[in-house]
């Protein structure tokens, strides 16, 4: 069975978008309960400037008010050298540092231009220095940008080699808005594994236009094997227009359970857990299983069924007779 590593980030990129602030205690909670469900990784919170990103503004008290379960890496976002200095300070596992490929979405998102977001993330991967502290790098629309259209492969491929050449431990290509299509995510998944085998990479999608699973297949043929997703299907970038949710969790993990990967993940646990999401946010969730129930869990037959069952039955004796 191949081993996938399931990394939930509901609590960064979902609670980020929400309209209401969700209390301190109850991000506290949830993230409890989602470290005994199995991720490999569980993106906490980001240490953004409170007014870009309200909803995360108490990231140190929920960083330090967390459960930490032993095999769960506790990753944060991390845009500039103050958000690592704080992030730092709270014993995060990870720092997971954000930029976008696309020059309107750097722009947008981080105000300012993609050579000026790389030379702070230079200074924060020096800040975090060599120690216990991985670095990831999250690039944004590198399947397309909203305002720009198509980024090139040869571009993105760029910016991975200039992080790849800082020494940090992995990349997630992000789908920020949900424009990634199967057979491109298939060619520069591929391309990515070829050309820096050294790298940890992640597939982060957004189920935009409806192609996250297709696109998570896609990524899995090419070799890839670590996948971002949300629970409820929650997320999107506040600075992207038309993005919605990531790939929800439960979608993923019971779609990948039927083809028998191992995704170390605890389905109904992770069920559990989105269904107190409404609860929390004040509004549905998209969940397709949380709404379905999984494959097999059948329901009752309905009694007109039975009743005309025992009519036929009754029937055929009649004629019998
Ligand atoms: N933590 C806390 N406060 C921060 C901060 C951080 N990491 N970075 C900046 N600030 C504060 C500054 O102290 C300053 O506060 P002041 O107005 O009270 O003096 C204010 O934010 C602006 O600082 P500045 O350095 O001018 O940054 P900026 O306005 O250019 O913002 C970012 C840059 C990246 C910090 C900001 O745009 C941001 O956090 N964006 C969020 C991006 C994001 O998470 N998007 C969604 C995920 S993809
Ligand atoms: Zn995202």
């Amino acid at each position: 069975m191949k081993r996938l590593f399931m990394q939930e980030v509901a609590t960064r990129d979902g609670f980020q978008n929400e309209a209401t602030f969700i209390e301190t205690a109850d991000k506290i909670s949830m993230i409890d309960a989602l470290s005994q469900c199995g991720f490999a990784k569980i993106e906490v919170t980001s240490f953004t400037s409170p007014k870009a990103i309200p909803a995360l503004r108490d990231a140190e008290a929920v960083m330090q008010g967390i459960t930490r379960q032993p095999g769960v890496e506790y990753t944060v976002l991390v845009p500039n050298v103050r958000g690592a200095e704080r992030a730092l300070g709270c014993g995060i596992d990870e720092a997971n540092l954000v930029m976008s490929v696309s020059e309107p979405h750097n722009r947008s998102n981080l105000r300012m231009a993609r050579e000026d977001s790389f030379a702070q993330l230079k200074e924060v991967v020096s800040v975090i220095g060599q120690g216990p502290v991985a670095v990831n790098v999250s690039l944004s629309t590198v399947f397309g940008c909203p305002m720009q259209g198509d980024v090139p492969a040869a571009e993105v491929l760029d910016w991975v080699a200039r992080f790849a050449d800082l020494g940090v431990r992995g990349v997630t290509l992000c789908d920020t808005t949900g424009m990634a299509y199967p057979s491109q995510v298939q060619a520069l998944s591929a391309q990515v594994l070829k050309l820096f085998p050294e790298l940890q990479v992640t597939l982060h999608f957004h189920n935009t236009r409806g192609m996250a699973l297709a696109n998570t297949l896609a990524a899995l043929e090419a070799g890839i094997d670590r996948f971002d997703a949300s629970l409820g299907g929650l997320g999107g970038c506040p600075y992207a227009p038309g993005a919605s949710g990531n790939v929800c969790t439960e979608d993923l993990v019971h779609m990948l359970d039927l083809m028998g990967y191992d995704t170390g993940v605890d389905l109904d646990l992770i069920l559990a857990a989105s269904a107190r999401l409404p609860g929390l946010i004040g509004h549905a969730t998209p969940s397709q299983i949380l709404r379905a129930g999984k494959r097999l869990d059948l329901h009752p037959i309905p009694e007109h069924v039975h009743n005309l069952s025992r009519q036929v039955v009754s029937a055929v004796a009649e004629v019998a007779k």
